[in-house]
């Protein structure tokens, strides 16, 4: 591909969009952040943030591939089959601040690199704020 392609397609992208694949809920709902993986079953974590180096950045959640071992606020929780490595994050009764990047690791034993995801998270107002505006 020549370089002015990737530029016009740059310049083509509508507003708000990035690298990184949306979820958009609505506040006062549940909002679930899609996360699946292949292969042996398997620790992971989900973060707030853009996926760092190594680990999950600011912790929300870890699994040891079975259940879940760590969470740190009750609305954060795994309602797919973990063990079928459906690991999609439910945050309870979002909020517009829970507005931003999120981070899916799988820890692969067998690989150099861990799979790492960062989604964004985009929590609108509900419907009452409309109506009192
Ligand atoms: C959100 O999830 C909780 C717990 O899973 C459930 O009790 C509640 O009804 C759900 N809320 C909505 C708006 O679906």
């Amino acid at each position: 591909m020549h370089p002015w392609v990737a530029i016009l397609g740059l310049l083509l992208l509508p507003d708000g969009v990035t690298a990184y694949p949306q979820v958009t809920g609505v506040a006062g709902q549940n909002v679930t952040l899609p996360c699946y993986y292949n292969g042996e079953v398997t620790k992971m974590c989900w973060g707030r943030g853009a996926c760092p180096w190594s680990h999950c950045g600011t912790n929300i959640i870890w699994t040891d591939g079975y259940r879940v071992t760590y969470q740190s606020d009750g609305r954060y929780q795994l309602n797919g089959n973990i063990p079928r490595r459906d690991v999609s994050l439910t945050i309870n009764n979002a909020a517009v601040s829970d507005t931003g990047l999120y981070c899916c690791r799988i820890e692969m034993r067998r690989r150099i690199n861990d799979i790492k995801t960062t989604l964004e998270l985009r929590v609108n107002p509900g419907e009452l704020v409309f109506l009192l505006l």
